[in-house]
């Protein structure tokens, strides 16, 4: 299945992993689409796209614009909902060579439970990740407004994932980062994703109507990467490293250069989302380069870079 002896492997909150890159929610169909255009062995770990309790159509087109730096997406969490991701997909998870973590999106802490219970119940589903962080759906209720109402839902879905390790997916913050990230660790989660798209706005001056159908939307592609870097810098120097506690990357990465940097910042795993629309090759390539960037550095392993930037 994987190869856990090569020098990309790495772990996230004790699940082995055969490299670093991992798809990112969202980007790559429901589960395992993205095994028609690239081999799965490339990749860590594939998210699946969030799944909500009840079945979600989505909003309105158009749904994603090409934007200076990047692309913005209000697609509003289209999915076809618990029940039938677990008739459907996870039965075929089993069979594919790579990892898989479980996304799981909603409006409420019910929503989220019910979700985490069902894939507390799929044994090829080792790890979850809590999307409290879209900006693409109204909700009643924003989970990550503060650190009581983050910690009040990763504490729900703890209660009902007894074995399976469990990421938050949070949004891009600076002064606020440390306090939700220490907020959700002392909740019980095993790991953070940083970060989801940004919440942005595209004006078509002629029509003078926002260019999605949403209205605003999230902001993905390279220009989230240099902000992304550094939270999760932040958090590494402010939380984590002394908490032991591992952290995916994401946001922007095209290139082995943008996922050495998330490494060097304190990551153990970097996501890659945007760049698969246009370059499913990207695992592969950016696998070599990061191999060729270990040895260079004179390490055996990927692990012996994480966090080790030089602050001069
Ligand atoms: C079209 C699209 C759909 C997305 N859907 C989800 C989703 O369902 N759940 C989620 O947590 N993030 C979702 N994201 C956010 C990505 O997982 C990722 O956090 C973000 O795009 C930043 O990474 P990137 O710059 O590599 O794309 C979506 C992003 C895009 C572009």
């Amino acid at each position: 299945m994987t190869d856990l002896s090569t020098p990309l492997a790495t772990s996230i909150a004790g699940v082995e992993l055969s490299g670093p890159i991992v798809s990112a929610a969202g980007t790559g169909g429901t589960c395992t689409e993205l095994a028609d255009v690239l081999d799965l062995r490339c990749l860590g770990a594939v998210t699946t796209k969030s799944i909500t309790a009840e079945p979600r159509e989505g909003n309105q087109p158009y749904r994603v614009v090409d934007v200076p730096g990047g692309m913005l997406n209000a697609v509003g969490l289209t999915n076809k909902g618990v029940d039938a991701f677990i008739e459907q997909d996870a039965p075929r998870l089993a069979a594919q060579p790579t990892v898989f973590i479980g996304s799981i999106a909603g409006h409420s802490i019910d929503d989220y439970v019910k979700v985490a219970m069902a894939f507390e119940a799929v044994d090829s589903l080792p790890v979850v990740e809590l999307n409290l962080s879209c900006p693409n759906s109204t909700s009643g209720r924003r989970f990550t407004d503060g650190p009581g109402e983050l910690a009040e839902v990763i504490r729900a879905a703890r209660e009902v994932l007894p074995t399976t390790k469990m990421l938050v997916k949070l949004p891009l913050l600076f002064e606020t980062a440390s306090t939700m990230a220490s907020a959700a660790i002392e909740a019980g989660v095993d790991g953070l994703t940083m970060i989801n798209t940004v919440p942005a706005l595209s004006i078509d001056v002629e029509t003078r109507r926002p260019r999605l159908g949403y209205g605003a939307g999230g902001l993905s592609g390279p220009a989230v990467h240099t902000p992304a870097v550094g939270m999760v810098r932040r958090v590494y120097e402010e939380v984590t490293r002394d908490a032991g506690v591992p952290i995916i990357g994401l946001g922007g990465v095209q290139a082995w250069e943008h996922a050495a940097a998330f490494i060097l910042a304190g990551a153990s795993a970097v996501g890659i989302g945007t760049t698969l629309f246009h370059s499913p090759a990207a695992p592969r390539r950016i696998g070599r380069g990061l191999a060729r960037w270990v040895a260079t550095n004179g390490c055996s392993s990927l692990s012996e870079l994480i966090g080790q930037m030089d602050a001069g």
